[in-house]
């Protein structure tokens, strides 16, 4: 298991589409294990495989990113001497997503992105869609999905397609997002 670089914009390769997975194999299981060791280690929700530079059709997702690892926090303001659990990690896996039935109603989120660190911008989208993908077996799975789970799984999909959040913005938002970057990371 490894933490990957992750790929930050303007490079080009984020504009790269994705190649379908047609092999399930031990290589694709190590694959998916370093990009959660990466995501976790960077505080995201999603990670896209060509943000580390592999152009194949896999997303890892986890809504509740809180390290396991954590210690319980103390806490007894009520007389009573319990423990908060650290949340729990919920990872998702997704070979080879599509997007089905997108709702006509959307909805804005303010989004951001590892691969355009500290941009923040409100993107519009279908509210709720259905999810069609492979497992790591290659077995087919479809779900509906609203709420969180509906911005980021578009959110990582648009990244399998060359597409990122701030592509989204008006010319004039993105290429305000695009110097602020470039600045912050002349700063650094
Ligand atoms: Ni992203």
């Amino acid at each position: 298991m490894a933490i990957l670089e992750i790929i930050e914009a303007p490079d080009p390769r984020l504009k790269t589409i994705s190649t379908p997975v047609d092999t399930f194999d031990d290589q694709l299981k190590i694959l998916v294990a370093d990009m959660f060791d990466t995501m976790y280690a960077a505080h995201g929700i999603g990670l896209a495989a060509i943000q580390v530079g592999i152009p194949l059709r896999v997303l890892v997702i986890d809504l509740q990113p809180e390290d396991e690892d954590a210690e319980p926090e103390a806490c007894d303001h009520d007389g009573h001497d319990h423990h908060h659990q650290p949340t729990k990690r919920t990872p998702r896996i997704f070979i080879n997503p599509e997007i089905l039935d997108p709702s006509a109603e959307t909805k804005s989120y303010q989004e951001g992105c590892l691969s355009v660190p500290d941009i923040y911008a409100d993107v519009e989208r279908p509210s709720a869609c259905r999810v069609r993908w492979h497992d790591l077996d290659g077995k087919a799975h479809e779900e509906p999905m609203d709420d969180l789970m509906a911005v980021c799984i578009q959110h990582e999909l648009d990244h399998l397609n060359g597409v990122l959040f701030i592509d989204h913005l008006s010319r004039l938002k993105r290429s305000m997002a695009l110097k602020k970057l470039e600045k912050a990371r002349k700063a650094a």
